[in-house]
């Protein structure tokens, strides 16, 4: 019985291979066949790919053949993402599994856990500067607590994303400290070098993430006599994934963590995986080649897991991380859909939604195969402006007007701005200037409360609610940032946290609010309105079939600058989501509504027949609509 059941599972793990072999090593051929230790690393990856499906707990296995029987799970309408802190949320592991109440009350589906693995001692970027990948942060418990975490998310029929930092490692990593007292096979896991005069050329072409903390892509150590990369902070040393052994390890990490029962991982900063010189590093070819091998390697040993890959650039270039050409189908199942969010805050700061349908015209398809966006509104980073010159020309307006308009609107400087938001990584250089401040904060609640303007916090609870049932709609799995259902205020008390007050990305970063949980079934506070409405939103959002994230989403021109528009393009036909971003009705034309395909005139968000007046549907201020 038991020679057969293993002999079962070979032939599982054989065929899987069989179907991601050439996805796999066209790849590591292209990036590391010259090595002379290819040939060791080839038969190494193989085996650790035999012992991390041989070491897999049979649940998960289960899970694997459920998804792969099922592989569309993650797209589809009850898939919603909730994303926290473990201390900030809970205090620790075991606090967690208090509170999975709430989250199924509000319609959760998947979690992600902010950074949980051993971060270095002291600032730790919050913990993207790991020191060690196989325990978790002893601040929040053990790995046994998380395997208890993942199990009861797992009973519960959740999902559960952890971050994967690939691109650096705490410098105090036993790689990083073997490499420093002098061993060269550990030099050789990192980008070092003996001189300034590499870094110095490198750096003509580079960007700085941090200009304001942690200036420059290098830091030197005259300890042990060398330049090392550092793209983020000095802490987090960039690997060199040149060298096949990092791939290696890295794998073996992967699959331990898979094994452990995570679903998605959200592999970190992704587009600065490769460097070549003379260019900014970020979204070479191989970054896509490593990417797609990485998927492979998931397939083959842990099907169930699927990889979110965090590329914040601009339009364009995001797309590739979703497979594109030769990687189409193969690279991550997941990307944040950056320009979704910047153009939310855009078209919410002007009025105007030009600039947003274009750039969602333009650069994205309708459909994507094998995969889908994870949608959002904040994150626990600060929002970079992304807009291409290009772009902004487009639609008639100045990019770097444009993006220092956006960048003051959103600080609260700009005369008339809603919004109450924090500088963040003022570059003097190139005037690049981003922001930081929560949901709340940044859509006018701030603000308006503390100026008493009884009016403008009710456009703050109707901006949030417009976001939220945006991104459950626009294709893709919703986000939603820990403390964004309540309407949390910005948290200044960063300030004086001597390891956060350099870094106002803290800002939003709070403590859960609990207590307004309690109260929220009985006031009609901010923070009540915005929690029953997001709940909606997801419950409603579940009943939607057609919002399935395979279906497309094809962007329309409504002839009213002010309303944003698109159709989800299901084979049961179509629903026409509409979102007005102004403080002003706005009337769409009956018969145009209609030539989009809306036949019930029905809203499915609000699960109430369409209002018309005059032969228009009419949209009150920051309306959201799901017209079917
Ligand atoms: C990612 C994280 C960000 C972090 C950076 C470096 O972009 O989202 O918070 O600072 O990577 O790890
Ligand atoms: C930049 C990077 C992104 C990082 C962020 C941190 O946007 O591209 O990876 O998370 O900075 O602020």
């Amino acid at each position: 019985m038991a020679k057969a059941a293993a002999s079962a599972d070979d032939e599982i793990f054989a065929l899987r291979l069989e179907r991601s072999a050439p996805d796999l090593w066209p790849m590591l051929e292209a990036l590391y066949g010259r090595h002379p230790a290819f040939d060791a690393f080839r038969a190494n990856l193989l085996k650790a790919l035999q012992k991390a499906w041989a070491a897999r707990p049979a649940d998960l296995k289960r899970l694997d053949l459920k998804r792969d029987l099922e592989p569309d799970w993650f797209q589809r309408p009850d898939m919603a993402g909730y994303v926290f802190y473990i201390d900030r949320f809970a205090g620790n592991l075991r606090g967690v599994l208090d509170k999975l109440d709430y989250l199924t009350d509000l319609g959760i589906t998947y979690v992600h856990f902010m950074p949980c693995l051993k971060p270095r001692p002291g600032d730790s970027d919050g913990g993207y500067s790991v020191m060690d990948y196989r325990q978790i942060n002893p601040a929040y418990g053990t790995m046994a607590d998380f395997e208890a975490v993942s199990a009861a998310l797992r009973a519960r029929g959740m999902s559960l994303c952890i971050d994967l930092v690939l691109n650096h490692t705490a410098k105090e990593h036993a790689w990083a400290k073997k490499a420093a007292k002098g061993d060269a096979r550990y030099q050789d896991y990192y980008l070092m070098f003996d001189s300034a005069e590499m870094p110095e050329r490198y750096s003509e072409t580079l960007v700085e993430v941090f200009p304001e903390h942690a200036p420059g892509n290098f830091t030197h150590y005259p300890e042990f006599g060398k330049w090392v990369w550092t793209t983020f902070n000095e802490h987090q040393w960039d690997l060199n994934w040149a060298n096949p052994q990092v791939f290696l390890e890295i794998v073996e990490i992967m699959l331990h963590l898979a094994n452990r029962g995570v679903d998605v991982l959200r592999l970190d900063a992704v587009a600065f995986m490769w460097k070549r010189l003379g260019t900014r590093c970020q979204s070479e070819p191989e970054v896509h080649m490593l990417l797609q091998a990485l998927r492979a390697c998931s397939r083959i040993a842990a099907p169930a897991v699927i990889h979110l890959e965090e590329a914040i650039v601009s339009p364009a270039e995001m797309l590739p991380y979703l497979g594109r050409g030769q990687h189409d189908g193969k690279e991550g199942n997941l990307a944040y859909h950056n320009s979704l969010m910047v153009q939310f805050w855009s078209a919410l700061a002007t009025r105007d939604t030009r600039l947003m349908r274009h750039v969602l015209a333009t650069h994205f398809p309708e459909t994507l195969r094998n995969a889908t966006y994870a949608t959002y509104i904040r994150c626990h980073d600060d929002i970079g402006w992304a807009v291409t010159d290009e772009d902004a020309q487009a639609v008639g307006m100045s990019g770097p007007a444009h993006r220092g308009f956006l960048s003051d609107f959103f600080e609260g400087s700009f005369p008339g701005s809603f919004a109450q938001g924090a500088l963040f990584q003022v570059n003097e250089e190139t005037g690049d200037k981003r922001i930081s401040g929560s949901f709340a904060a940044l859509a006018g609640l701030e603000r308006a409360q503390a100026a008493g303007d009884v009016a403008g916090v009710e456009m703050a609870v109707q901006r949030m609610l417009m976001g939220h049932a945006l991104i459950a709609s626009f294709g893709g799995i919703p986000l939603i940032y820990m403390g964004d259902e309540l309407a949390l205020p910005n948290d200044y008390g960063y300030l004086q946290v001597a390891a956060h007050a350099h870094d106002s990305r803290w800002v939003h970063r709070p403590q859960m609010d609990w207590q307004a949980v309690a109260r929220r079934d009985d006031d009609n506070t901010p923070a009540a309105q915005v929690f029953w409405g997001t709940r909606h939103i997801l419950a409603r959002r579940r009943t939607v079939a057609a919002l399935h994230a395979g279906n497309g989403t094809r962007v329309v021109f409504p002839d009213a600058q002010g309303v944003f528009a698109f159709q989800r393009l299901a084979p049961t036909g179509v629903v026409l989501c509409m979102f007005n971003f102004t403080e002003h009705w706005q009337h769409i034309p009956e018969d145009w509504v209609r030539a989009q395909g809306v036949s019930l005139m029905h809203d499915a968000l609000s699960d109430h027949p369409v209002e018309t007046h005059q032969g228009a549907v009419a949209l009150p201020p920051y309306a959201r609509v799901w017209l079917t």
